[in-house]
């Protein structure tokens, strides 16, 4: 079956087979951002957003997502020029091994989209759904913090990217 959708920006046709789901897709096209932990909806490493809206895409039936806007981690910033929730984490370094970190950004930014200033509070119920098990948790709470402030100072349009001319 061919699945049209945009992926970061970009208006793709995959081909897929009915049993595929999101993540075998993405990973299967070279978009490996994408990290494939539980395969089973439980650890959110494999967080995407979907019509702007977080989601697992290890448990997302390719067959529900055509027509969809699809944004991966690649659609963030570059090794050269991090988008401000990546600069914060790795400001904080509220990374170890680092797998469990596209999702918590995806996750992440998802929120601070939503909510520009979010409690502690709000910020581990949004992460509750993503598991590290290196960190202990406290510096990516830090790092969401940070996050959050640098999206304000940088002007972050509604969809998560830069506003041009602000923050340059
Ligand atoms: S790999 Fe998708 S939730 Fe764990
Ligand atoms: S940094 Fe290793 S799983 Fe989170």
């Amino acid at each position: 079956m061919d699945i049209d959708i945009t992926l970061n920006g970009t208006e793709r046709t995959f081909e897929a087979q009915r049993s595929d789901s999101l993540l075998d897709l993405l990973r299967r096209n070279g978009y490996t951002g994408t990290k494939r932990g539980c395969d089973t909806g439980n650890c959110g490493f494999c967080t995407v957003a979907i019509d702007g809206e977080p989601a697992l895409s290890c448990v997302k039936p390719v067959a529900t997502i055509d027509g969809t806007e699809i944004e991966t981690i690649e659609s963030l910033g570059t090794q050269d020029d991090l988008h401000p929730v990546q600069e914060a984490f790795v400001d904080n370094a509220a990374l170890q091994c680092g797998f469990c970190i596209p999702g918590m950004i995806m996750r992440s930014r998802s929120l601070l989209v939503e909510n520009p200033d979010p409690t502690e509070k709000e910020i581990r119920e949004a992460l509750s759904g993503n598991l590290c098990r290196c960190t202990g948790y406290e510096k990516i709470i830090d790092a969401v913090q940070d996050a959050a402030g640098r999206m304000g100072e940088e002007g972050v349009a509604a969809d998560g990217g830069l506003v041009r001319g602000e923050g340059e």
